[in-house]
């Protein structure tokens, strides 16, 4: 198949992963027999340094166009003073509102090897196997903002149809799963979650194999913590789905190891890691690439309907954790680079031989 990716590197350690998972993609094509072509354009605070808007008009365009979006990741201390006029952060917001992908995938699964590096005892990670659906085109992040010297206010909106797209995404992956779905919100403070979790029990109706649960966020939180591996599909808004999800990575090992798929109702996804530029790291050659790799990963199965070269992907990935190299963040002391060629080499050699390295692989997402 022949298919058109628009790469957004951005900032930080954005441009590193992003090269190593267009690495990965490009042996995919090879071994598979497909024509993927890359369109590399500006996002976050290097496109403000190069034309003074987090989002360029172009690079937009190019999105609008594509096939897929891959994107690393924006931001960093440069552009992070509080008075500053324009921010990279709202470049992608901007991307994901323009692209209408409002439903955000964060698969979370826990590998065996990794689970010493977890701050949880092991035996709780067993069979931990989350898919977080995040509102992501709503909520405060969206709601008018205003700002005087003593006082500062984000509204939190959500419409109905906002809820109920996100909702009926998540139901319906849930379907494919192990049929359970816990709808977080913080009905017994905000108007948002009521009318969250009413828009929930009505939709619920038409999905009566689903099992469904209501959690408040604060202890869905602790919950997380105590019993992660009772929970299939979680679905949230905007807010509590950021704040949710960077605990989850704590129990694979690091933020560095998460994907994440943002989807419309057209084919164009927007694929991205969960974490951010990491200025802590940025252009020492450390960054752990697995994130973005899978994130790669679900870009073929969501937007191309690649599912055996998704697959692969995770098996290679799945290798490569078991048996390493590793990056720093898991414990080891590869680079970049070593952790990319390592999942180079177990993809070629699972295509050529046939193998499955992991049969405990699951499809995420
Ligand atoms: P961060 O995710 O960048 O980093 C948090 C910690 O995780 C750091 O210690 C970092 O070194 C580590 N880490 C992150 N990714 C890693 C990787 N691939 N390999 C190894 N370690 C990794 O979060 P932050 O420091 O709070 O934010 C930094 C900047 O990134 C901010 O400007 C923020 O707005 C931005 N950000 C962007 C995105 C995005 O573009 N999607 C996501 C989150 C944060
Ligand atoms: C994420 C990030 C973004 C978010 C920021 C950078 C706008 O934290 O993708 O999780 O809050 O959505
Ligand atoms: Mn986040």
């Amino acid at each position: 198949m022949k298919a058109h990716i628009v790469t957004l590197p951005g900032d930080g350690v954005g441009t590193e992963v992003t090269a190593a998972a267009v690495a990965v993609l490009e042996a995919v094509a090879e071994h598979y027999g497909h024509e993927f072509d890359f369109e590399q354009h500006a996002i976050g605070g290097c496109a403000i340094d190069a034309c003074g808007e987090p989002l360029p008009g172009a690079s937009l365009a190019a999105c609008r166009k594509a096939d897929a979006v891959l994107l690393g990741a924006v931001g960093g201390p440069k552009w992070s003073d509080p008075n500053a006029p324009v921010r990279p952060e709202q470049g992608l917001l901007a991307l994901r509102a323009a692209l209408g992908v409002y439903a955000n995938l964060r698969p979370l699964q826990v590998h065996p090897a990794l689970a010493a590096l977890s701050p949880l005892k092991s035996e709780r990670l067993k069979g931990v196997d989350v898919l977080f659906v995040r509102e992501l085109t709503g909520g405060a992040y969206f709601g008018a903002k205003t700002r005087t010297a003593d006082t500062a206010t984000d509204e939190c909106k959500y419409t109905v149809a906002e809820i109920e797209r996100v909702v009926r995404r998540a139901f319906e992956l849930a379907r494919g799963r192990r049929r359970q779905l816990t709808s977080v919100d913080k009905a017994n403070v905000l108007e948002t979650s009521r009318l969250w979790r009413n828009t929930v029990q009505r939709i619920a109706a038409d999905y009566p194999d689903v099992k469904v649960e209501h959690q408040l966020v604060d202890s869905m939180a602790m919950l997380l913590l105590s019993h992660p591996a009772r929970y299939d599909v979680v679905v949230t808004e905007n807010l509590f789905g950021d704040i949710l999800t960077d605990e989850a990575a704590a129990l694979a090992g690091s933020l560095g190891l998460l994907p994440s798929a943002s989807l419309g109702d057209g084919y164009c996804g927007l694929y991205e890691p969960i974490h951010g530029s990491a200025p802590d790291i940025a252009g020492t050659g450390v960054a752990n690439p697995i994130g973005a790799i899978l994130s790669a990963a679900l870009l073929l199965r969501h937007s191309l309907g690649l599912e055996a070269e998704a697959l692969a992907i995770e098996a290679a990935v799945a290798r490569v954790l078991e048996h390493g190299p590793r990056s720093r963040d898991i414990g080891g002391h590869a680079g970049t680079d070593a952790v990319r060629d390592a999942v180079l080499v177990a993809l070629a050699d699972q295509v050529n031989t046939g193998r499955a390295f992991f049969s405990g692989v699951r499809a995420c997402g």
